[in-house]
């Protein structure tokens, strides 16, 4: 089980000799990460010690940023403080559980048959008779 934090632990590692970052409830700690940061030093300073989720999905981080992110999780949020999250975009355990995109990929065949029935039937009902 990973460690849990509360808010104001992470609150007091806002510093540039350290810094954490909540993102989606996990929280991360980026100090080491500062000046490899491809976005620079200066936007995670700003975000030490608070909950960065936001402005982290905003920026539309690639996959290989979230796939980098994992080296520095530390831990997750108690329980208590964690915030609801529709969905969990930024941690790469969840991907591929949106099974939304089997459904409506079956939907998409459904109106180009349900036509092609159609078609059938009228070309009967008036060419075959
Ligand atoms: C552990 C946390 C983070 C990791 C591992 C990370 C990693 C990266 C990486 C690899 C890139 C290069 C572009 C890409 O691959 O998407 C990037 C760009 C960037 N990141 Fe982060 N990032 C983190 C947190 C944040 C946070 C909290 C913010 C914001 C407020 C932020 C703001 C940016 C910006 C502004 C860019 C530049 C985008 C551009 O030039 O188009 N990052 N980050």
């Amino acid at each position: 089980m990973s460690k849990e934090f509360t808010v104001s632990q992470v609150q007091e590692h806002n510093s540039k000799t350290s810094v954490w970052i909540i993102i989606h409830n996990d929280v991360y700690d980026v100090s080491s990460f500062l000046n490899e940061h491809p976005g620079g030093e200066e936007v995670l300073l700003e975000q030490a010690g608070k909950d960065a989720s936001e402005n982290f999905e905003d920026v539309g981080h690639s996959s290989d940023a979230r796939e980098l992110m994992v080296k520095y999780k530390i831990g997750t949020l108690v329980a208590s403080e964690r915030k609801p999250e529709i969905r969990k975009k930024a941690d790469p355990a969840s991907w591929g559980e949106n099974t939304d995109s089997s459904q409506s990929s079956f939907k998409s065949w459904i109106l180009p048959i349900a036509l092609g029935l159609l078609a059938t039937v009228v070309y009967r009902v008036y060419f075959m008779s």
